[in-house]
């Protein structure tokens, strides 16, 4: 293994958005998930690159969610290199996010995405309409992990935004833009 993980720098994000993009394509910004990330950043301290030989490998980032009434974050995008893939680059950025995470203090983390790779690192699904998306989702693929004994169980409402750091119009400009 020679990857490193470490903290993503602002200086990261370009790549960063260049190898989601690879990975999810124009696409992705319909999907629910996207629903909670607009207007709002990733929570820095747990946004994680793999790097090799200088080059971005793979990312991880997570957002802030609202449960309910009970704070929460959502583990996405996921993303590695096509060339990389089965080295173990996943697994690692999100075992470090995880760890991270439970370090802050967080109680949970949910996901929309395919239980056998999530499992690997202890996500279960959450039984159908506990909670609910800001727009359609297949009921199988909502995970969650719990970071405190309990806490994805009691999971229950609404899945929001949990504050707004950047207003934005439908078009994804900046509010009093142009
Ligand atoms: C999913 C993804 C992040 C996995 O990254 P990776 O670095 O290849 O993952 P790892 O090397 O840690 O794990 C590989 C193992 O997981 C398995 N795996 C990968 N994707 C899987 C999936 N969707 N369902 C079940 N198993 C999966 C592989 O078969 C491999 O199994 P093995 O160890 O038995 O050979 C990568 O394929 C990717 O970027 N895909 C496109 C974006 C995406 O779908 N992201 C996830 C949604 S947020």
């Amino acid at each position: 293994m020679a990857w490193n993980i470490r903290q993503e720098l602002p200086g990261d994000a370009a790549s960063v958005e260049a190898l989601v993009e690879e990975c999810f394509g124009p696409g992705r910004y319909a999907k629910s998930a996207y629903r909670l990330r607009d207007g709002v950043g990733p929570v820095a301290a747990l946004s994680f690159v793999a790097i090799e030989e200088g080059a971005l490998r793979g990312s991880v980032r997570f957002w802030p969610v609202a449960v309910g009434s009970e704070k929460s974050l959502l583990l996405g995008p996921l993303a590695v290199k096509s060339a990389e893939r089965g080295r173990g680059i996943g697994i690692a950025l999100m075992e470090r996010g995880i760890e991270e995470a439970r370090k802050s203090g967080f109680a949970s983390i949910i996901l929309v995405g395919d239980e056998p790779y999530y499992a690997r690192v202890g996500f279960a699904r959450l039984s159908a309409k506990r909670i609910q998306f800001p727009g359609p989702v297949d009921p199988s693929r909502v995970l969650a992990l719990s970071l405190q004994p309990g806490a994805a169980l009691t999971l229950a409402g609404a899945v929001r935004r949990p504050h707004i750091d950047n207003p934005v119009c439908a078009d994804g400009a900046p509010l009093g833009a142009g």
